[in-house]
């Protein structure tokens, strides 16, 4: 079985490679199609990062299983599956907002969240910064390790969010948003989920949570998170999962969950994304 170290540094690989073949392509980015709602869109370079991230993987690694936001699911029989966001943040990527990345992430299980396990992750992002962990092995900022040691009360917190794009869970959305403002230093919405959980690996957020994330969108900078001591779980404490991810400091993680119970996070939807 390959080790944690050698899946990361294909993903880093992988990940930087494609990263610049989005950079090249932005300026001509136009909407492709749209997904669950007409504001969930498709760039033909999210297509095309896709199909080099593919094609790269089945040169390098033809025996891998693989999980994309934008493909079918390609089985494997060596006990990894590759999990792959080409540009998360397409919205901002499209606006020509640098606050987007390629996400990739080798697991292995069961490729679901509540029962995998990440092996490694690369997230590379539109300012040109590679993060990175594997399992029990660290998470870093190009060469720079990352060690969340603070742990800010929820009144001084720093929390990030998204939104879904199908207009029903926006409101629910936004009716736990609007109860958690009164209780943080601030509220951000940056665009793009694995990026925002790089920069809580870093402390240049200290906390973020989302409803309604895709296995993708989560599965390297969760564990980039993690590697970096932060807690990232779902709303009972298990797996972070699609329906909800909250990762913070150990310390903030459950003040910051309760209150998110409170404002009705744990009533919001078990159903799938459409
Ligand atoms: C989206 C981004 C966004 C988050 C959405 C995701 P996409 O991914 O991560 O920040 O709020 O839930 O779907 O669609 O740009 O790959």
């Amino acid at each position: 079985m390959d080790t944690p170290q050698e899946l990361l540094a294909i993903a880093r690989v992988l990940a930087v490679e494609t990263a610049a073949l989005i950079r090249d392509g932005r300026s001509g980015a136009r909407v492709e199609r749209s997904k669950s709602s007409d504001i969930d869109i498709v760039t033909q370079m999210d297509l095309a990062a896709e199909s080099h991230l593919r094609s790269r993987l089945s040169q390098l690694r033809p025996h891998d299983a693989i999980l994309g936001e934008e493909g079918e699911d390609t089985p494997g029989t060596s006990g990894v599956t590759w999990v792959l966001d080409p540009i998360d943040g397409t919205v901002n990527y499209l606006y020509g907002l640098p606050h987007y990345a390629v996400s990739v992430a080798a697991v292995t299980g069961d490729p679901t969240p509540r029962s995998w396990t990440v092996q490694a992750g690369a997230v590379a992002d539109g300012s040109g910064t590679l993060w990175s962990a594997c399992r029990g092995g660290g998470a870093w900022r190009g060469d720079e390790p990352l060690r969340r040691l603070d742990s800010p009360r929820l009144s001084s917190t720093l929390l990030a969010t998204g939104f879904q794009y199908v207009a029903e869970r926006r409101r629910r959305q936004g009716q736990i948003v609007a109860a958690m403002l009164e209780q943080v230093r601030d509220i951000r919405r940056l665009g793009a989920a694995a990026v925002d959980l790089c920069l809580v690996a870093a402390g240049e957020l200290d906390a973020y949570y989302e409803h309604g994330l895709h296995p993708w969108d989560f599965a390297a900078g969760a564990l980039i998170a993690q590697e970096a001591g932060l807690r990232v779980a779902g709303i009972d404490g298990g797996p972070a999962d699609e329906r909800l991810t909250i990762a913070a400091p150990p310390d903030l993680w459950p003040p910051l969950r309760d209150a998110l119970v409170d404002a009705g996070a744990r009533d919001t939807w078990d159903a799938p994304d459409a």
